[in-house]
């Protein structure tokens, strides 16, 4: 099984990277790839820019590692109650890209984690209501808020146990879709 760990961030130390990662750690025999958004840096969407010198290759390498994945684990930070520019900005390039849909229908676990009470509820409820309308095959969320005190840095783990349970029984339910098995 191919993995591929989005953080929506491009912070040097995101939680957000940190949470996807050990979420990949917990999935057994698996090809695991994590990225982040500075690996697709690359200017802000314009409209010009598009008409003037198309698509960025960054955005054809994003949905490349995609189509390549079987699992989608994507968790993203949430600023000012939605997603952060850096995420939104790669978005908004792929989405421009003809004849295909940015998640190409790719089981997701869709997550966020926060420094706050509300896990990211904000971010979590745009991207749910948003993505299937681009291919987003989203088949559970999972939500850490209070990250600090919920995740040991040292051990690189959820430390909260309930939150913990929680994350390993939607993985193990995503892990034995057929789907997903199957490739
Ligand atoms: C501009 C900005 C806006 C933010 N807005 C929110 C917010 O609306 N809700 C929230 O829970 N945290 C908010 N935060 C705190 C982020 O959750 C925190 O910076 C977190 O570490 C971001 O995830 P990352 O480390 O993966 O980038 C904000 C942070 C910044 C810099």
């Amino acid at each position: 099984m191919k993995i591929l760990a989005v953080a929506g961030s491009n912070s040097e130390t995101s939680i957000n990277k940190l949470l996807v990662s050990y979420a990949a750690s917990l999935i057994e025999n698996a090809e695991v790839e994590v990225v982040d958004m500075n690996d697709f840096e690359m200017p802000i969407y314009k409209h010009q820019r598009e008409v003037e010198s198309g698509l960025p290759q960054e955005a054809k390498d994003f949905v490349a590692k995609i189509d390549g994945a079987n699992l989608l684990l994507v968790s993203l930070p949430e600023h000012n109650g939605t997603y952060s520019t850096a995420f939104k900005n790669v978005f908004d390039w792929v989405s421009r890209i003809k004849d295909r849909t940015v998640w190409n229908e790719v089981p997701m676990l869709l997550m966020s984690a926060a420094p706050g009470a509300r896990g990211g509820a904000g971010v979590l409820e745009a991207a749910t209501k948003r993505f299937p309308f681009h291919g987003g095959n989203i088949v559970e969320t999972f939500s850490l808020p209070f990250f600090n005190d919920n995740f040991d840095k040292s051990a690189q783990k959820i430390s909260n146990e309930e939150k913990d349970n929680e994350l390993r029984e939607k993985i193990k339910k995503i892990a034995t879709i057929e789907s997903i098995l199957e490739k």
